[in-house]
């Protein structure tokens, strides 16, 4: 593989380092109802009553996201002014991180020199460090092997007003959620169960979280037969990474575990070409785990938390898991293998079983586990399956402060038929395709008991086959935000 284009830091500062003459692009927002924020209705008077003129004419629009990139003409002051609109009613925390980046995106087209976003005062100040966040995930792209990098990075950002304790806070947010999409936007042949462990090492080397890898001896020992079986096919040998940053009293540990699956060709049940194109967004799971404790690490957060990344290639050969094959997992409990490309539940089996065994308060997966999740929710949106409703209500309450959607499916008593096997205790797909990523969930349920658990299935969300206005094509991060404030504000 060619080497990777990995120069994306963006060099920000509180206030801006050149002089006023010098910034390139001043970002600015605007209501709907066309009222002049203070730095709007400064630079209109410096630039001689311009904005205002063409605010009346109705040229420039507050409609949220609407974006209005205009020359200034004044000899003192910025060159551009970038005016963003903030729609109508006080501004959330999901639009300071969507239009902040947003409004950066759309300037990376070309180099420039300093780029300085006065956007602070229109949101609340616990919203800050989203706008930082949103201002640093929009400088990481999919592009990372074009010649010519498509993302043109200006020399520097300023957030004048902005505390120094919000810059830090949002960088690491940022840059957490870059790391995700980094690791899951490398291509499989970079990415594998072992690169992923050893990255993963190097990432937190300088931080308080403790790293260990479990190789396969070390799966062979543990009892970890599903993680092999499914590793089995490929050259790539499967690893497991136990991340604790343990940080908190004397109390039991939140656990976050993540589905990855760094290649999924859907093994002897092997997948069309379209069906495999995009698969080596199949860790995104183990990724987001990632950036996460990165988070936590680097923000100093004073909880016990483990991270599991359950690691795996899903290949094609002589020593694949076959069809009809019968596993015993780490719990002992036995799974009947009816499709090699459900592998995705068949990783986590075990990897929920080394979970539980730290008696968490909380367990929460995440894993890019179905296509049927897609078919039920859409591209877009989370599908959140639990054990524990209030555990679920926690969850959807900091997704809905971040603006990441999520929707719950529900987990009937009536669907536990559809895993039984007739040879071993359970099989790795329902009766037939219908509910899919409940039937999937209700397979993972076996491996949790009582424990309070949700499941995130982040199928759709995960990558986008499409650029937003706010975030490029490929990996998007999609729960970091939410599941480190979800542990942040945990009682
Ligand atoms: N990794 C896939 C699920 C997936 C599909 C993720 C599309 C992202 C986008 C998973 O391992 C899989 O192949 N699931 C099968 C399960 C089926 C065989 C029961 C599916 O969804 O078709
Ligand atoms: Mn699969
Ligand atoms: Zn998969």
């Amino acid at each position: 593989m060619p080497e990777a284009n990995f120069d994306t830091s963006v060099n920000l500062s509180v206030e801006s380092t050149s002089d006023d003459s010098s910034v390139d692009v001043v970002i600015l927002g605007l209501h709907s109802d066309n009222s002049l924020s203070t730095s709007l209705a400064d630079l209109d008077q410096q630039g001689n009553g311009c904005l205002t003129r063409l605010l009346e004419s109705g040229q420039l629009r507050g409609n949220r996201g609407e974006l209005s990139l205009l020359g200034f003409p004044c000899d003192s002051g910025p060159s551009m002014v970038l005016v963003v609109g903030l729609g109508d009613g006080s501004a959330s925390r999901a639009d300071a991180f969507e239009i902040t980046a947003s409004a950066v995106r759309s300037l990376l087209d070309r180099p420039r020199g300093c780029v300085e976003v006065r956007l602070i005062e229109d949101f609340s100040e616990e919203h800050h460090d989203a706008v930082v966040a949103g201002a640093i995930t929009a400088c990481e792209g999919q592009g990372l092997y074009r010649s010519e990098p498509p993302l043109k990075l200006p020399s520097e950002i300023a957030f004048p007003g902005l505390s120094q304790e919000q810059l830090d806070r949002g960088r690491i947010i940022g840059e957490s959620i870059n790391q995700t999409r980094r690791l899951v936007n490398e291509p499989a042949a970079v990415v594998y169960p072992e690169s992923f462990a050893a990255s993963v090492k190097e990432l937190f080397a300088d931080t308080a979280t403790e790293v260990d890898v479990w190789d396969e001896n070390r799966l062979a020992d543990e009892g970890c037969r599903a993680i092999l079986a499914v590793g089995a096919g490929s050259e790539r040998p499967p690893r497991l990474v136990v991340l604790s940053h343990l940080c908190g009293d004397d109390e039991p540990p939140l656990v976050l575990v993540g589905k990855g699956v760094t290649f999924d060709s859907g093994g002897l049940s092997l997948k069309p070409s379209e069906g495999m194109v995009d698969m080596k967004c199949d860790m995104a799971g183990a990724a987001t785990v990632v950036g996460v404790m990165r988070a936590l690490a680097h923000l100093g957060i004073k909880k016990n938390v483990i991270g599991l990344c359950g690691l795996a290639e899903n290949m094609v050969s002589g020593s694949s898991y076959k069809l009809g094959d019968v596993i015993k997992t780490r719990s002992g409990k036995t799974i009947e293998i009816l499709n090699t490309d459900a592998e995705g539940r068949v990783v986590l089996a075990d990897t929920l079983d080394v979970a539980i065994g730290y008696q968490p308060k909380a367990i929460v997966d995440l894993a890019t586990l179905t296509g049927a999740c897609l078919v039920a929710l859409g591209r877009d949106v989370v599908g959140a399956m639990t054990n524990d409703v209030d555990l679920l209500k926690q969850i959807e309450s900091a997704a809905g402060r971040e603006g990441e959607l999520m929707w719950q499916l529900p987990m009937f008593k009536h669907y536990d038929e559809q895993v039984k096997s007739q040879v071993a205790d359970i099989k790795n797909i329902g009766d037939g395709r219908w509910g899919g990523a409940i039937t999937a969930a209700k397979f993972l349920q076996n491996f949790v008991n009582d424990t309070p658990w949700v499941h995130l299935d982040i199928a759709g969300p995960a990558f986008a086959d499409k650029a937003k206005p706010h975030c490029d094509a490929g990996a998007t991060g999609v729960m970091v935000r939410s599941l480190l404030h979800w542990i942040e504000s945990h009682e």
